[in-house]
């Protein structure tokens, strides 16, 4: 007997939910995926009807590569290159399930959608969509992007930039972006994609590169290294002591000054020597040396050094 052959109790079971699952995923699909027999009608006849929608898709990418530059026979279709075969849609618009529609409403199942653009679109940028953040909470390509105008000054996006399109969903970065200190996006320098790669990617979260340091160093070069003297907490994550979005505190760093040395280096460090614990702020005896710049006063070169002396990053 084969180890899994089901005994008839199991059948039962079995079969039980294949009914449940037929009901759950087989109607919808049947009911709303194109319609099986339907057959491209060209988009002429799309435009008898769509005038209105075809004003603002002349202006896109897409239009003009698929009616100037067409490279296969799909492309030739225009319209049903992504919206599939529409001669049941077009002998009956009101039914639902006859045409792949890309708008929420409409009803059209996600991974549909985003098949008939990954038909085209595979690999490169999007090697990492399937089982990325994005794609596993059923986001849609028309998500953020949407084909049927010209909204962005490229990507074809939802809206005119692409950190709006990424606030509709993720209000929380623009709180942080509003911050203070903060990477300079909201003033134009760069975008959610100098660092993410909203498509996917191996590395969490959704970032273009294999780590943090290899993300910030790729811009601020200076700081990559190597160093005669290395600060530990620098080679380890630029996180350690800097927000990725922003902060409240200069710098984007995680706190204050001195406090933010001292999460990892006791006072004990300078008793009975230059500091003690009475020369920090708020103590009896506060030590301007420890104001503003605080152990930078002496420690200036936190990144590490390269000076021959620079064990203690004095200089
Ligand atoms: C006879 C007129 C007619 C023709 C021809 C026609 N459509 Fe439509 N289409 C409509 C109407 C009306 C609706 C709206 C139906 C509704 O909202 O219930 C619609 C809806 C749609 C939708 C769904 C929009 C949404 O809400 O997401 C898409 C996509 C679409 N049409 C594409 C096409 C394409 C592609 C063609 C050519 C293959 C085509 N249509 C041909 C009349 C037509
Ligand atoms: C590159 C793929 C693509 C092509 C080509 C395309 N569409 Fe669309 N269509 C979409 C997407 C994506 C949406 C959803 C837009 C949105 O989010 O509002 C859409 C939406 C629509 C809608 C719903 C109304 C709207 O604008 O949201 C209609 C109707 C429609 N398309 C018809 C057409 C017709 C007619 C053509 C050919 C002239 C065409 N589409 C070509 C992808 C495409
Ligand atoms: C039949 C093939 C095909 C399909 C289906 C298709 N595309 Fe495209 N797409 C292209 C071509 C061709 C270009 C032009 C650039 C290029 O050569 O890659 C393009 C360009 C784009 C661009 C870049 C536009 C720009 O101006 O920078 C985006 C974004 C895009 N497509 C998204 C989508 C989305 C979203 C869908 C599904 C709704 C889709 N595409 C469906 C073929 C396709
Ligand atoms: C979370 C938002 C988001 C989702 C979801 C998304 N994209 Fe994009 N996409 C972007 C952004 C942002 C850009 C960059 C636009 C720019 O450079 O102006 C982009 C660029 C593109 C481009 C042009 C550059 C390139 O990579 O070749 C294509 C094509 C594209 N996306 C296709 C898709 C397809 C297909 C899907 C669905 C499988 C999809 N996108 C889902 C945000 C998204
Ligand atoms: C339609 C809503 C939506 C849009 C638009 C959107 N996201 Fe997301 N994003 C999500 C959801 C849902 C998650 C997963 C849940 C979470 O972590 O909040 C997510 C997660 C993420 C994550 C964390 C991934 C992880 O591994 O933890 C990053 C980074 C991200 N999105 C970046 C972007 C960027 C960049 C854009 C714009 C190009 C964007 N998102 C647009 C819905 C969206
Ligand atoms: C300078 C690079 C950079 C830019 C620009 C950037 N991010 Fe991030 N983002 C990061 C890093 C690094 C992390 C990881 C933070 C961590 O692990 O603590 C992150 C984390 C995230 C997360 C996961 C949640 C979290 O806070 O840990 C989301 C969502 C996100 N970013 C969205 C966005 C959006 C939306 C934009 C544009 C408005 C954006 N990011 C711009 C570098 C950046
Ligand atoms: C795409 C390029 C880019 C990436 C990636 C990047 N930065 Fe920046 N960063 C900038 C620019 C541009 C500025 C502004 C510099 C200026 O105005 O002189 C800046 C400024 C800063 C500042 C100073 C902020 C202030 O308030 O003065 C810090 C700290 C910083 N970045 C840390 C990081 C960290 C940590 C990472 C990795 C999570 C990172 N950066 C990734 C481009 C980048
Ligand atoms: C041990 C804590 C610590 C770590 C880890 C750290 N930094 Fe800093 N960083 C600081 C402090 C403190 C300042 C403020 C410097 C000042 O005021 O002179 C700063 C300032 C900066 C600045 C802005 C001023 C300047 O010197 O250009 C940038 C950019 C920066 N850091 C990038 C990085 C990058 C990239 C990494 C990771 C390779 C990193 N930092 C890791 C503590 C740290
Ligand atoms: C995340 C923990 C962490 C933070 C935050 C941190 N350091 Fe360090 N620091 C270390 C580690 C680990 C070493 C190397 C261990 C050692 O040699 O004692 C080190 C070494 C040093 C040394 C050299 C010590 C020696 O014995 O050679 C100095 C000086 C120093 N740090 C100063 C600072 C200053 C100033 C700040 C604040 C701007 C700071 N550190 C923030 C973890 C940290
Ligand atoms: C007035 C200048 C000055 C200030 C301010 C200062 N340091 Fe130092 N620090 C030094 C000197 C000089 C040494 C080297 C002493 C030696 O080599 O024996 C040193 C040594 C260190 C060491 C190496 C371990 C040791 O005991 O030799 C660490 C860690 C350190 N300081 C951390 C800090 C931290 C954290 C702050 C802020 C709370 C700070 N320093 C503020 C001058 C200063």
């Amino acid at each position: 007997m084969l180890p899994h052959q089901p005994v008839p109790g199991h059948a039962w079971r079995l079969l039980a939910i294949l009914v449940l699952a037929w009901l759950f995923t087989a109607t919808p699909v049947a009911a709303q995926a194109a319609a099986p027999n339907a057959t491209s009608v060209g988009e002429a006849v799309c435009l008898r009807c769509h005038a209105a929608e075809d004003r603002h898709f002349g202006h896109t990418t897409h239009a003009r590569a698929f009616r100037h530059n067409p490279r296969s026979e799909r492309e030739r279709q225009v319209c049903e290159a992504c919206h599939g075969p529409g001669s049941a849609h077009a002998a009956n618009p009101t039914e639902r399930g006859t045409i792949i529609g890309f708008t929420r409403a409409w009803g059209t199942p996600v991974q549909t959608q985003n098949a008939q653009c990954m038909d085209c679109h595979q690999g490169r940028q999007r090697l990492y969509w399937p089982g990325s953040a994005h794609a596993s909470n059923q986001l849609a390509c028309s998500d953020c992007h949407n084909t049927m105008a010209r909204l962005s000054a490229s990507g074809l996006l939802r809206n005119a930039g692409i950190s709006e399109t990424c606030y509709g969903c993720h209000a929380q970065q623009r709180a942080e972006f509003r911050k203070r200190s903060h990477m300079p996006l909201p003033e134009g320098k760069l975008s959610c994609e100098s660092c993410h790669n909203p498509h996917g990617s191996p590395t969490r979260p959704l970032l273009k590169t294999n780590s943090i340091n290899e993300l910030c160093t790729s811009c601020h070069a200076e700081k990559r290294g190597p160093f005669l003297w290395e600060h530990a907490p620098v080679r380890e994550s630029c996180l350690n002591c800097h927000e990725s979005h922003g902060s409240n505190q200069a710098q984007l760093l995680v706190a204050p000054r001195p406090f933010l040395c001292q999460q990892c280096h006791t006072n004990r460090t300078h008793q009975n020597r230059l500091l003690s614990a009475a020369n920090q702020p708020g103590g009896p005896d506060p030590s301007e040396r420890l104001m503003a710049r605080s152990c930078q006063t002496c420690h200036m070169q936190v990144h590490g050094s390269n000076h021959p002396a620079g064990g203690r990053f004095l200089r």
